[in-house]
């Protein structure tokens, strides 16, 4: 019986910060008003020169390093994102070359903001049933892109950035790696967070839309149903798991699931101060961030869960690392 492991976590952020207090006085705004109601500080932006693309190959050198592989051998290449550098071909195919990978699929998947936990699941699917043995699985998102600088209600709440895992399939390796996980989609609320643009739809891209209340009451119920489900399929308690990295949206999202799940802020990691909402990168960046800062260790359970634009959510449980 074949385990997925994650054996190297990688990301990136754009050098280039805007603080709530550096958004245009146009925005009638305040610095006040966004760490109230969302706990955000700051946002990370991409500059000219850097894409998708180049966010995801430096988050995913990383993540090799840390697993002490080369990229020669990776079999399978995904990059979640909502923020293609181009309509077509997939950012996945140029991350590819750019690690001189000339073998093996890669493609993108679109999931909005559960893209990663979408990714997650696919990868390791893959990994399972083929004869592939290592995956690159990337959340990159150039999210600033797709904002509507004139509205206030959606352009304060997200950021751009890239994280990585390599999984990496392995024998004997019981109860290590992805332990369990689950996707649902709902398409009956696309109507609540969406672009105004499309290729078919007008030949655009779009700017994101959304009705903030709905997504918040939505993203408290599922993120909390999906994450206990994923416990319960790992066949663990809430007391087993070490840290909860959720996806970054809204501080006061990750408050209401502490309170709702009985997890204490302690074990939760939250970077929605300094990363805003990075969409499908911020998972693998949170998760990071706590492991570049020794918060999180090799063999630490951890729980994930994301919810996004279709709607589209889902959870896993993992044990990070590998044991030897
Ligand atoms: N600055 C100042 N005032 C603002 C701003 C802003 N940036 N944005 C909205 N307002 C105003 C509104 O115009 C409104 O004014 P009014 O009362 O005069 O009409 C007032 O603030 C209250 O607006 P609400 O939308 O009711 O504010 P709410 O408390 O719901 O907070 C927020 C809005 C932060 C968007 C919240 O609904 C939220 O976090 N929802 C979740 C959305 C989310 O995280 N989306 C990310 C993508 S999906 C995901 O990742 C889960």
């Amino acid at each position: 019986m074949y385990n997925i492991l994650i054996t190297g976590v990688g990301s990136y952020l754009p050098k280039k910060t805007l603080s709530n207090n550096d958004l245009p006085d146009q925005l009638d705004t305040s610095d006040e008003w966004i760490k109230k109601r969302t706990g955000i500080r700051q946002r990370h932006l991409v500059s000219e020169g850097e894409f998708t693309s180049t966010m995801a190959v430096s988050a995913a050198k990383q993540a090799l390093f840390k697993a002490e592989i080369d990229s020669k051998e990776i079999d399978l290449v995904i990059v979640a994102t909502t923020t293609p550098d181009q309509t077509f071909p997939a950012t996945a195919v140029k991350v590819q070359s750019e690690l001189n990978i000339n073998f093996g699929p890669a493609f993108d998947l679109q999931a909005v903001c559960a893209g990663f936990i979408y990714a997650l699941n696919v990868g390791s699917s893959l990994l399972k049933t083929t004869d592939f043995n290592k995956a690159l699985v990337i959340g990159s998102e150039s999210f600033s892109k797709i904002l509507d600088w004139s509205d206030r209600s959606t352009s304060v709440l997200f950021g751009d950035g890239a994280g990585a895992f390599v999984l990496e399939k392995r024998n004997k390796c019981h109860n290590w790696g992805i332990l369990s996980s689950n996707f649902y989609s709902d398409g009956k609320f696309s109507d609540i967070l969406f672009t105004d643009g499309g290729p078919a739809l007008n030949s655009r891209v779009g700017k994101v839309r959304m009705n903030g209340k709905e997504v918040f009451k939505h993203a408290v119920e599922k993120l909390s149903s999906c994450l206990l489900e994923a416990i319960d399929d790992a066949n663990l308690d809430i007391k087993d798991i070490n840290f909860l990295v959720p996806h970054q949206a809204n501080s006061r999202i990750i408050e209401s699931l502490s309170k709702k799940l009985g997890i204490p802020l302690e074990k939760i990691i939250n970077t929605v101060d300094i990363h805003a909402n990075t969409s499908a990168a911020s998972i693998p960046l949170a998760l990071n961030t706590g492991i570049d800062s020794k918060i999180i260790k090799n063999g630490d359970i951890i729980a994930l869960n994301a919810i996004g634009g279709g709607l589209s959510w889902g959870a896993s449980v993992i044990k990070y690392g590998k044991p030897d």
